[in-house]
């Protein structure tokens, strides 16, 4: 559930019209709900109960630090797979102690950082990222904590792009190998062995293929206690899809008591999760202007001032968005439109066959575009990325501000 909606016919972030966030910060802008965040974030923490756990909100969803600031004052952990998003955090006021470090090819100089802030867990995909960062800890004389990714190999039944759980995959440690590389990790004088860690994929319609990951993952737990190495925490990475259309994905407390459940023997063992679409999908909004309407040979377009750069996903991987008209109170016709922008390419689309009643100059919203959608946004044609607005009730906070064409050179330098 989102917060979203139309009132008389005017779509609504929370209490104040889209319409008038569109008058006072421009086109195309990207709103976010607090309250949705708060909503989606606290399904998740309440759902686990009392068993021991941290969810680390995956920064990669949308690392606006107006929305990171939110997640870190309910007392969110995060999982980050860069420097970058470690620094994003700590602005935002995130506790650094938890944070946990995924990614396959984080450098020296990342490791060292996320060493000096101290963070609760490097979760490690191969055995030479392994030497690196005891080496890089050894250097700047810490025990680093780790984990291990663990790839349990499911199917997760999600798009080829976006599933990394298999064996195909570049992510992650093989299980058959994982024993072994466990054990070099327990060799290894800079390293302290704290968890194990999966991640099978993104946008997961169904509670199975992490259940059986999870399986594997605890059949792996007792191998390991029978060698003495001991497992401190479990992580059972992100994935849970969010209805852009018409999938019916678990909720998050269905998805969460799913887990919980299976680790009824282990009650002491505390589990991390690392949702980031199921917290921030619904909780954004792209909004954009209809510069034209054209009517080609075939197809009708909605020409709009929102593009391929701002929001990739349809481009990307063939994602469906759904868009709806800001204004449904004015007399318009409806037609069938592919929603395009002006990026000078064919894959340049929001979405194909829209039915929409709109003119020359309304406003359109992009719904569930709060994940994915700023942090995946480019400047490509030369085009300022969006402004971003967080709504708090009736209040707006320009969380981000729209790129001036200054912005578009900077750090670049003429030649002589
Ligand atoms: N943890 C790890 C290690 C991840 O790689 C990811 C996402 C997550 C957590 C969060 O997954 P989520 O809960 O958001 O599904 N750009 C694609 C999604 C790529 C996801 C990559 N990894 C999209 O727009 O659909």
């Amino acid at each position: 559930m989102d917060f979203f909606v139309h009132q008389q016919q005017k779509l609504m972030a929370e209490n104040v019209p889209v319409s008038q966030i569109a008058a006072d910060y421009g086109t195309p802008c990207y709103i976010y709900s607090r309250a949705t965040i708060e909503r989606h974030w606290r399904a998740f923490d309440d759902a686990v109960g009392d068993h021991p756990h941290l969810i680390c909100y995956a920064v990669k969803a949308n690392s606006n630090i107006g929305v990171l600031s939110v997640l870190a004052k309910l007392g969110s952990g995060f999982d980050i797979v860069s420097g970058g998003e470690l620094a994003r955090v700590l602005e935002a006021g995130g506790d650094p102690a938890k944070v946990v470090f995924s990614g396959v090819g984080k450098t020296e100089h990342e490791i060292a950082y996320a060493l000096e802030q101290g963070i609760k867990c490097f979760n490690v995909e191969s055995p030479s990222e392994l030497k690196r960062i005891n080496k890089v800890a050894g250097e700047v004389g810490k025990q680093a904590p780790i984990s291990l990714r663990v790839n349990p190999d499911v199917d997760a039944k999600t798009h080829p792009y976006i599933s990394t759980g298999l064996k195909a995959n570049k992510f992650g440690i093989e299980r058959e190998q994982a024993v072994d590389v466990y054990s070099q990790a327990a060799q290894m004088p800079h390293l302290k062995i704290v968890g194990m860690d999966c991640h099978i994929g993104s946008q997961l319609t169904e509670v199975g293929p992490f259940v059986d990951a999870l399986d594997r993952l605890l059949e792996l737990v007792d191998e390991l206690a029978a060698r003495g190495i001991e497992i401190e925490h479990l992580d059972v990475g992100g994935g849970l899809g969010v209805t852009y259309k018409d999938e019916q994905p678990p909720q998050p407390d269905a998805y969460v008591k799913a887990i919980v459940d299976r680790m009824q023997q282990r009650r002491h063992l505390p589990l991390i999760f690392e949702p980031g679409r199921a917290i921030m999908a619904n909780a954004g909004i792209l909004v954009s202007k209809v510069e034209f309407l054209k009517q080609g040979a075939e197809k009708n377009f909605a020409l709009i001032d929102a593009a391929m750069n701002d929001l990739i996903r349809p481009a990307l991987y063939s994602a469906w968005m759904d868009i709806v008209e800001v204004d449904r109170g004015l007399q318009r016709t409806s037609y069938t439109y592919d929603v395009v922008g002006p990026v000078c390419e064919t894959g340049d689309f929001l979405g194909k066959d829209r039915q929409l009643a709109i003119d020359e100059g309304d406003l359109i919203a992009v719904r569930s575009a709060g994940a994915y959608g700023f942090t995946m946004a480019s400047n490509y044609n030369s085009r300022c990325r969006p402004a971003e607005i967080l709504v708090d009730g009736e209040q707006c906070h320009l969380v981000r501000e729209r790129e001036k064409l200054k912005d578009l050179w900077k750090g670049e330098h003429k030649v002589p």
